[in-house]
């Protein structure tokens, strides 16, 4: 089967990677891709987001099967465009209908989706400028931190947690009168502050059946010790040490199980990736947000750790028996290690020349390429996010240190990275 991966950042090339070694996979395509994607496949030049492109794409090179790695496109409705092709009746895709994909594409519909559903999750609230001062006093009422969430996509960018009621307000005002985040911000949830661990559940599904994944944890601040503003995620390990046992009963339970029957219920074509981002609150799980989509930089750990034939996942996943299908981890942990540009998530320069990542590759470790373009032969920066450097260990511990030695080989201008990923499991 010809199959065609959309995305370019490290979790495509990951995904590209996995679906590679499937001996269902004939001819794997990937658009737009990256260096790193084209080693092990072949890029086409067009957007995620150019629907009539990939429409194209599909008949002329015979797709079998597209592959959705980011969300924009699902928010937009690729799903739902390339399914209303005749001629590609017969195409499986990967990733939910637009209707579904608003559990990620807005925060309202996926807390009022959890309210229907019992499903465990902060306390909220949601306002637009039509109930703007009754947002304001209830606001001031509100117990400190208070999580402030832009309703729609915002590049990760869009949720604030206020210290203060001065910060909280203004955040407010910026995020509905100013429109910070444009439309994105015209609604806003307002919500209880959650502390806990947090952790990234993965499921498969088709709407009635799913698979469980590798569970991850992601590192999201810029600075060792979880200090610093929010990134895309600077790295990741998996096995998560508490996912197990009780916790992932209740996590089974009382959120994976009532949210496929919710989706069967409501009706929402959903065959695809379901991401769950847990916290662990004394041990009981609530849901911090669902992505319609694999995490990025969690696939890097759990593409890596699944045994089984991804290509055979995804026709389980159309044709039925999905929930019957073994899914096999590989017993080892897995960590890794994101280099990004110095400046990230700030204000940082591209075109930066990467040398050593040819060799990062090498027993246990896996170089996933991420924001990094071809120019004359040579690997330049071209994002926030550059590459993610993937090992294998007994423990995380040894599967960080791997990452980290292999690292020192890897040099660019102004490179970043954490040396403390995995740090709350390390054993001493
Ligand atoms: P989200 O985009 O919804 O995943 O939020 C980004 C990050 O903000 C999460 O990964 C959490 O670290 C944090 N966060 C979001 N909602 C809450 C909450 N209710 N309580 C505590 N932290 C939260
Ligand atoms: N690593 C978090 C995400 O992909 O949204």
């Amino acid at each position: 089967m010809n199959i065609l991966l959309l995305g370019s950042g490290g979790r495509e090339h990951a995904i590209a990677w996995k679906l590679r070694k499937s001996p269902l996979c004939d001819h794997l395509y990937i658009a737009p891709g990256n260096p790193g994607t084209a080693a092990v496949g072949e890029n086409l030049s067009f957007g995620v987001n150019d629907f009539d492109a990939i429409t194209a794409c599909c008949r002329e090179r015979s797709i079998g099967m597209v592959v959705v790695g980011p969300e924009d496109p699902l928010v937009n409705g690729i799903y739902d465009h390339l399914r209303s092709q005749k001629e590609l009746e017969q195409m499986i895709i990967v990733g939910p209908s637009a209707a579904a994909a608003q559990l990620e594409g807005s925060k309202a519909f996926a807390k009022a989706f959890m309210g229907r559903h019992g499903i465990p999750t902060a306390a909220y609230r949601e306002f637009t400028k039509d109930n703007y001062e009754e947002g304001v006093d209830y606001l001031k009422q509100h117990a400190l931190p208070i999580v402030l969430k832009a309703d729609g996509l915002a590049a990760g960018k869009g949720v604030v947690i206020a210290e203060s009621h001065a910060w909280a307000l203004e955040t407010f005002a910026d995020m509905i009168q100013e429109a910070r985040f444009g439309a994105a911000s015209a609604k806003v949830v307002v919500e209880e502050f959650l502390s806990g661990v947090e952790l990234s559940v993965f499921a498969l599904t088709n709407g009635r059946e799913f698979v469980i994944l590798p569970e991850a944890k992601d590192y999201k601040r810029i600075g060792e010790g979880d200090t610093g503003p929010n990134t895309g995620g600077m790295g990741a390990v998996s096995p998560v040490p508490f996912a197990q046992g009780e916790f992932m009963q209740k996590v089974m339970e009382r959120i994976v199980r009532p949210t496929i029957a919710g989706l069967h219920s409501e009706n929402l074509a959903y065959f695809g990736f379901v991401f769950f981002g847990l916290i662990n609150v004394n041990g009981d799980p609530y849901v911090i947000e669902y992505n319609c989509r694999m995490g990025d930089p969690e696939t890097e750990v759990v593409m890596p750790r699944l045994q089984s034939d991804l290509v055979e996942l995804f026709l389980r996943m159309q044709q039925g028996g999905l929930a019957e299908t073994p899914v096999q981890f590989d017993p080892r942990s897995a960590a890794t290690v994101v280099l990004v540009s110095g400046g990230y998530p700030g204000d940082f320069e591209k075109g930066k020349l990467i040398q050593g990542l040819d060799k990062a590759t090498a027993g246990d470790t896996l170089a996933f390429h991420a924001g990094i373009r071809e120019e004359n032969g040579n690997w330049l920066s071209n994002g926030g996010r550059v590459a993610a450097i993937t090992s294998y260990g007994s423990n995380i511990q040894e599967a960080v240190s791997l990452s980290n030695n292999a690292i020192e080989k890897i040099h660019f201008e102004n490179m970043n990275f954490r040396k403390d990923i995995g740090y709350e499991f390390m054993s001493r």
